[in-house]
């Protein structure tokens, strides 16, 4: 209503849709202006370790949290990506962490948006398997060829771990300018691994090989910084073995994965404000609905998108409201110092419980999808909306992940979520958690069908696998060709469900 000097600014570079839809949406890094960084999220975590509040650690002693607190740095639109140190001698490259993926690749040739990359010669135990690999997103994509190397993590379990190493030889859209990283982290599960799940996942190997709990857990702290600054990005904190009691405040809520390929998740209900979107509630999950650190925004199936904003719209107090701000073709800018979050609604996500008759939700604040982008010229603040359709699932994105410290606990088969206590400022959260609800009035299952259909395609996938390697038996022994054509051909059909991949 009251509404000092809203302004809609077109942005030309914007009306780019790819800047949301790459894999990883990461942004190119185009808006250049001086902005002070909030660091005190940062200053909070390293306040917390140094104080030895934290217990947590393995009796083993093989993992000791405190060390990896703060082991992240990047944003929501950059990506979090954190050290490691590959080969012999070590090379140190910075490591994109994506729960939406399950290679672990690192550039292994030059490119002109990265500052080096891992070469290949110069470790003497890279061992090369010959096999390529490739990934393609909806759009970015690279190849590259399959081996095994010993890598460490300084902030990390300790010792060195041998795993499975995609050499980045080629890509089109992948790296971008303004990044800090040279490689990916996939963290979910080996039904998503290039060229089949026989590839070992990063993530797998340090359990197998370490013995630490097959749980990890994420800390996202850029909440509230701006996103493509050219100053230090902000942090976080990757968590390998289990969860760091200093990270999060109040109880952890799990939510059951659905199926062990992404993370993915049930989501029950929407509210915008205190309204209930009132969908049916597989349109939520509709064809899925996952939970990946590589996407930026919170991203919503077009149906579900279309409700949020117009009730959004209908809530925020703001009258003349461009459609631009929230298609993504245009800022929102306000005169400094006048924050527009109190003209927004808070969104809430209802997600199963453990016990399947009950259900929780997590909440998040304007703070967290009314985005800071940059000052454009010194008097004014702009804001993204931070939310997107989807035309193949919902998406529980950074912009919602920055909110909580996140549990995968694999070993559960769970997900869970608590508020973070790096997502506040001036000792306001900017998100809630809140439980139980009875999940009466829900379907009792809000996903029936949606997934079916590649699981399916993996089994034919496996099947074909099954008879290749026959053939291929058959060929060795009679000397003839072997079966890689064959297996070639049979990968093009796997990859469509890299193609359905929401990025
Ligand atoms: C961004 O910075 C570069 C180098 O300082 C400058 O050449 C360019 O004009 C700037 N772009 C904008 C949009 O201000
Ligand atoms: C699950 O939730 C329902 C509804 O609140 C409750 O009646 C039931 O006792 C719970 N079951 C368990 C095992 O806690």
């Amino acid at each position: 209503m009251r509404l000092y000097g809203l302004l809609l600014l077109s942005l030309t570079f914007w009306k780019s849709h790819s800047v949301f839809k790459i894999p990883l949406n990461i942004f190119a890094g185009k808006f250049n202006a001086s902005v002070q960084l909030d660091l005190r999220p940062l200053q909070k975590n390293e306040a917390a370790a140094k104080s030895g509040l934290s217990l947590a650690s393995d009796p083993a002693g093989i993992v000791n949290f405190l060390d990896m607190i703060n082991n992240l740095k990047g944003d929501s639109g950059r990506g979090y990506y954190m050290q490691m140190i590959i080969g012999t001698p070590g090379q140190t490259l910075n490591i994109l962490v994506d729960t939406g993926s399950s290679n672990f690749a690192v550039a292994a040739a030059a490119h002109p948006y990265i500052t080096h990359y891992f070469n290949r010669a110069l470790s003497s135990t890279y061992q090369s398997t010959e096999r390529a690999v490739a990934v393609k997103y909806t759009q970015g994509e690279w190849e590259g060829e399959l081996g095994t190397d010993l890598i460490t993590i300084p902030e990390g379990p300790s010792g060195a771990i041998t795993i499975n190493i995609a050499a980045i030889l080629t890509s089109e859209g992948f790296f971008l300018p303004g990044i800090n990283w040279q490689g990916i982290l996939g963290l979910a599960y080996p039904l998503l691994a290039r060229p089949d799940p026989s590839v070992e996942p990063f993530f797998n190997s340090v359990v197998r090989q370490t013995g630490i709990p097959d749980v990890f857990s994420l800390q996202m702290c850029g909440a509230g910084v701006p996103a493509s600054t050219t100053g230090d990005p902000a942090g976080g904190s990757l968590i390998m073995g289990g969860v760091e009691p200093t990270l999060h405040r109040g109880p952890i809520w799990y939510t059951p994965v659905l199926e062990e390929w992404y993370y993915q998740v049930e989501v029950l209900k929407l509210e915008v404000g205190d309204q209930n979107l009132n969908l049916d509630c597989k349109e939520y999950n509709s064809d899925k609905a996952i939970v990946d650190s590589g996407t930026t925004l919170l991203r919503l199936p077009a149906n579900v998108f279309t409700a949020v904003v117009d009730t959004i719209m209908q809530t925020s107090l703001i009258d003349d409201f461009s459609a631009g701000f929230f298609d993504g073709t245009k800022l929102a800018c306000w005169m400094r110092g006048e924050s527009p979050w109190r003209f927004f609604p808070k969104v809430s996500i209802y997600l199963r419980g453990t016990n399947t008759s009950q259900s929780f939700r997590i909440t998040i604040l304007p703070q967290l999808y009314i985005q800071p982008v940059t000052d454009i010229d010194g008097t004014l603040d702009c804001f993204r909306f931070g939310i997107s359709p989807s035309a193949n699932g919902l998406v529980i994105g950074a912009t919602v992940m920055e909110g909580f410290y996140v549990i995968f606990d694999r070993a559960q088969k769970r997900v869970g979520f608590a508020v973070s206590t790096c997502a506040e400022n001036g000792g306001v959260p900017f998100a809630e958690i809140a439980g139980p609800f009875l999940a009466e009035g829900v379907a009792s299952d809000c996903t029936s069908g949606m997934t079916l259909r590649e699981p399916v395609m993996w089994v034919i996938a496996y099947t074909l696998m099954g008879v290749c390697a026959v053939v291929l038996i058959i060929l060795l022994v009679l000397l003839i060709l072997p079966c890689r054509r064959h297996r070639d051909d049979e990968i093009t059909d796997e990859s469509s469900l890299v193609r359905h991949r929401i990025k």
